[in-house]
């Protein structure tokens, strides 16, 4: 029997983690564009409020808040409901408004570097049991080499921990790419590794790389974005990318 587990809410994919994240890990989502990372990240912080009662932050680093709410609520999750208010969201626009120093032009569209985003982190997400960090993409602008970046993440990593929380990562891979990760490097820092991928009938295929210290499935398994969010099908299809 697994020890205690994080559901994630999404029921299919809880039950290919064997029972959902461990605590206080940090677990990442990988996929090209329009595979539904994002929704997968929205859908672990709003099923953690809505289903668990838990406290989640979301930060959204490539749309913004507004746009995500509108989308979110096509596929039956509205973030401006009551049930929603154990969420807090951000996203780039605000956190960068937050950083400025006085005077300073809090509209500019500067790169967050790793030591300003942890701060915000830790000012903004005490308290919270869950984060979904979405994408990692953004914060690797400012970071010329990847052995930079990958030592910047490790801090990310060690920040996430400090504040006891169960947190997802996403990142983006290259459609024509096997790659698991953007950069190569994101899967170490990460306790678990789950792939999203395009079929070739148009459907996608989840996978789960890794996970750190416990089983899993192995399959891939297919997975549906409906309105009433997202369905992955554990008991009737399984697949190998
Ligand atoms: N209301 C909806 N009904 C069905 N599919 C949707 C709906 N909204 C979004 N999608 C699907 O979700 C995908 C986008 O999901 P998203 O999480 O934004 O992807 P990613 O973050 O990986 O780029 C779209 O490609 C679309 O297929
Ligand atoms: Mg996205």
């Amino acid at each position: 029997m697994a020890g205690e587990r994080i559901r994630t809410g999404i029921t299919g994919y809880d039950k290919m983690l064997n029972g959902g994240y461990m605590p206080n890990s940090v677990n990442l989502i990988s996929g090209c564009s329009g595979t539904g990372k994002t929704l997968f990240a929205v859908s672990f912080i709003y099923g953690g409020a809505v289903k668990y009662g838990e406290r989640g932050v979301y930060i959204a680093l490539e749309e913004d808040v507004s746009q995500l709410a509108q989308n979110c609520k096509a596929v039956g999750m509205d973030l401006e409901s009551a049930e929603s208010g154990k969420i807090k969201l951000f996203d780039i626009m605000s956190l960068q408004k937050m950083s400025a120093s006085p005077g300073e032009d809090k509209t500019k569209n500067n790169p967050l570097d790793m030591d300003t985003f942890i701060d915000l982190l830790k000012k903004n997400a005490a308290g919270a049991q869950r984060i979904a960090i979405d994408s990692l993409v953004p914060l690797s602008l400012k970071y010329a080499n990847v052995n930079e970046f990958r030592s910047e993440l490790f801090r990310l990593r060690v920040a996430l921990k400090g504040l006891g929380t169960t947190s997802l990562l996403t990142t983006e891979t290259l459609l024509s790419s096997n790659d698991v990760s953007r950069f190569g490097v994101e899967e170490f820092l990460s306790d678990s590794v789950t792939l999203l991928k395009p079929t070739d009938d148009e459907g996608s295929l989840l996978r789960i790389h890794k996970i750190r210290g416990s089983d899993h499935l192995r399959d891939a398994v297919r997975y549906e974005i409906t309105p009433a969010g997202i369905r992955v099908s554990y008991d009737d299809f399984k697949a190998t990318i």
